[in-house]
């Protein structure tokens, strides 16, 4: 017998009780649940119906399994290969999370329309003719790409049971329900059904699976955060809307890393890659302005060379104000307070603004040195040669530290026409005769300082 039982759940982590929470105990989010209809025995039934009828489950050794059986596709998208680590690996389930309109279903378009396979794309947010009018945007044919506008989760299923794609995507997770759940569609329970038959469908065919998730007001992936336990990926689509650009950065990855950020410009034909983001990055300027520098830092095993800018000016309330683009506001904070301590410069009666180019939020610490001397730069107004590129880390007593990957920062900035690169002295073991581009290596904040302005 099936009995209907209400269940609430925490819309931040799926956390399940049988009455309404004002705080989360799993979570501690406030006001997070959520009322849903669930049908109990059909659940518990439906399992043990399987495994009894289904192939026995095995143990097997660890020293059984074959090495390298996991096969990747290289795809037509080389940032998408990227963030996925070299290929999509078969029989995996991404999901691919982003706000509304930022790109997500151009991009899975594009790829389902590149591709030379059989992709299924499963439309439940529009209708064919306006797929059909976006892939015309897009510009490409592909006979190999069919859509098909369901939201039925059962129909789907029994659709993939017929039919072989080599690829599937869904667009999007939300609007997939079963009638097996009472929750209505778009619901914790729908969603997770959804996920959990489309993991079951990935895993027993090897076939990919492309997942679009909605992102809710606070940026995470609409939905408790069991969905993105449950699949093998996930990727943010992220970008500002008054710029072109689009990052897709991975959040996880069972298959490789995780900090891999992929760079996409959105234009009137769709997404285009950006391989080489250093260019587009750093603008071409006539007269040399205060305020700005270039930076070095690294986004997963990429080297982007980037504008910093910062402005200093004199604080019209008592409070001054720091305000920052792309770049940890706290962060600012203790850059600016080892200024004012180690260097003696007045920053307290300043208001400061620090914003990294072309909209990009980035996290690497080798970016300190070229906000400090933006800064600097902006607060003197003497403006600093666009010849020099900046990457290292600022320690909180003024030191100028290490950070990873120099070799690569270094070839970058050379590979682009810098003339100098101002780095930490603590990068051990570079072999200076290697470059042309000339490496300052300072170990404290005072030294940048002296070498720019002094
Ligand atoms: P879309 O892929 O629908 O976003 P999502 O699926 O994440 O909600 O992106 C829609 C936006 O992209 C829309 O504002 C129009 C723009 N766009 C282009 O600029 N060029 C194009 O070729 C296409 C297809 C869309
Ligand atoms: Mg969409």
């Amino acid at each position: 017998m099936t009995k209907s039982t209400v269940k609430y759940f925490c819309k931040n982590c799926g956390y399940s009780a049988t009455k309404w929470l004002g705080k989360c105990p799993s979570c501690e989010e406030w006001n997070s649940f959520t009322e849903e209809i669930v049908n109990k025995t059909d659940h518990s039934k439906k399992l043990w119906n399987k495994s009894e009828s289904g192939t026995p489950t095995k143990a097997i050794q660890m020293q059984e399994i074959e090495k390298g059986s996991e096969t990747r596709t290289l795809l037509p998208d080389s940032e998408l290969n990227r963030v996925l680590g070299g290929g999509l690996v078969s029989g995996s389930i991404t999901l691919i999370g982003g706000e509304p309109g930022i790109g997500k279903s151009t991009l899975l378009l594009q790829l389902a329309l590149k591709i030379n396979q059989h992709v299924l794309y499963i439309s439940g947010e529009e209708s064919e003719s306006q797929l059909k009018m976006r892939a015309e945007r897009i510009g490409i044919t592909n006979q190999n790409c069919y859509v098909m506008c369901e939201t039925s989760l059962e129909n789907l299923i029994s659709f993939l049971q017929k039919s072989s794609p080599e690829l599937l995507i869904v667009d999007s997770v939300q609007t997939l329900s079963s009638d097996s759940i009472d929750s209505p569609p778009g619901s914790i329970s729908q969603i997770k059904y959804a996920t959990a038959e489309l993991l079951r469908f990935a895993k027993s065919t090897g076939i990919p699976v492309f997942l679009i998730g909605h992102i809710n007001k606070d940026g995470n992936i609409a939905g408790p955060k069991v969905l993105e336990h449950m699949v093998d990926t996930v990727l943010q689509f992220e970008g500002d809307r008054h710029y072109n650009y689009r990052i897709l950065r991975t959040l996880k990855n069972r298959f490789g890393s995780a900090s891999e950020i992929g760079i996409y410009e959105m234009r009137g034909d769709g997404l285009r890659e950006i391989e080489n983001p250093s260019e587009i990055l750093i603008s071409e300027r006539e007269e040399l302005l205060s305020g700005i520098t270039i930076s070095c830092a690294v986004e997963g095993i990429r080297p982007i060379l980037l504008e910093t800018q910062s402005l200093v000016s004199s604080a019209v309330y008592g409070t001054p104000q720091r305000t920052s683009n792309g770049f940890d506001l706290r962060r600012l904070s203790m850059l600016l307070a080892v200024l004012e301590k180690r260097c003696g410069f007045q920053l307290g009666v300043k208001d400061v603004f620090v914003n990294i180019a072309g909209g990009m939020k980035l996290e690497d610490p080798g970016l300190d040195l070229g906000i400090v001397a933006a800064v600097l730069s902006s607060y003197q107004n003497v403006p600093i040669n666009s010849h020099i590129a900046f990457s290292a880390e600022i320690g909180l007593s003024g030191e100028v530290r290490a950070v990873s990957r120099i070799e690569q920062r270094i070839s970058e900035a050379q590979k682009l026409g810098f003339k100098e690169i101002m780095i930490s002295k603590y990068n051990k073991g570079i072999d200076l005769k290697s470059y042309q581009i000339k490496i300052i290596q300072i170990g404290k904040v005072e030294e940048a300082f002296e070498y720019l302005f002094g």
